[in-house]
């Protein structure tokens, strides 16, 4: 038995020491190679998901795409931070803020019935339409986008809560249809991005979806 328990001890004590000296071999290796493996992505969802230090780069989306992957209900749920102030129902009924039901496809500042700023209504003669893009950007920071408006709003962040928000606002009967899909036109600005942060991904697309940039050299 004690020479049993013995060659136990010894052959623990081997299997330790060769699972110390694997680690030993294996921990330099895994850590310098693996952070430099794809920073590139890492920075890349950073920066959609996180809001706040992404605040400055907010790549304008390809509404054509992510309407269609948009989550309607997720958006309707963010829109309680709205429902202090408008109502969404098909009446169209005023609040604090103007009824927001069909307010995708229509001009600024021109619900029926609602005493708009002098900000709201000096956008409209520069904006005909609120589209995606703009409402977009109005929500990020309705105060800081335009100049004496009345939505005293802090704004909405992360730009997928907008996208979603916005994917909600448009099955309030909308009049304004949804693009066919450009990737393209989204791939440049996504290559900025990419070359900012490593050289070497410069002009890959950043998607599964989207094909290669058409003008891309090799
Ligand atoms: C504190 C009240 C308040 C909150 C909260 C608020 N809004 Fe507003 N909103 C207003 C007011 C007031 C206006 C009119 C602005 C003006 O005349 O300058 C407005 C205008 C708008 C417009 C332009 C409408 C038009 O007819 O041109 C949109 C779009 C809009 N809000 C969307 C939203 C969404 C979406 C949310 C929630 C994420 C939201 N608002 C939250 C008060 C609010």
């Amino acid at each position: 038995m004690s020479d049993l328990s013995g060659n136990k001890i010894i052959g623990a004590a081997l299997a330790t020491a060769l699972v110390i000296a694997g680690l030993g071999v294996g921990v330099p290796m895994l850590f310098p190679k693996a952070p430099p493996a794809k920073p590139g992505d890492v920075v890349a969802i950073t920066a959609e998901a996180g809001g706040g230090a992404a605040a400055e780069v907010d790549t304008p989306p390809d509404w054509g795409t992510v309407l269609k992957t948009a989550d309607v209900a997720a958006g309707e749920a963010k829109t309680s931070a709205c429902k202090s102030c408008h109502m969404f129902d098909a009446s169209g009924a005023n609040n604090i803020g103007p009824g927001l039901y069909g307010v995708v496809g229509r001009k600024p500042g021109s619900h029926a019935g609602f005493a708009y700023s002098a900000g709201m209504t000096a956008f409209s003669g520069k904006q005909p339409v609120w589209d995606y893009q703009h409402i977009y950007e109005f929500l990020k920071g309705p105060q800081a986008y335009i100049d004496g408006t009345k939505m005293t709003y802090q704004g909405m962040k992360a730009s997928q809560d907008r996208i979603n928000v916005i994917a909600y606002l448009h099955t309030l009967g909308s009049s304004l249809p949804i693009p066919a899909p450009n990737p393209a036109a989204a791939a440049p600005a996504a290559a900025a991005r990419w070359r900012r942060q490593s050289p070497s991904r410069a002009g890959r697309s950043s998607g599964p979806a989207a094909p290669p940039p058409p003008a891309a050299a090799g």
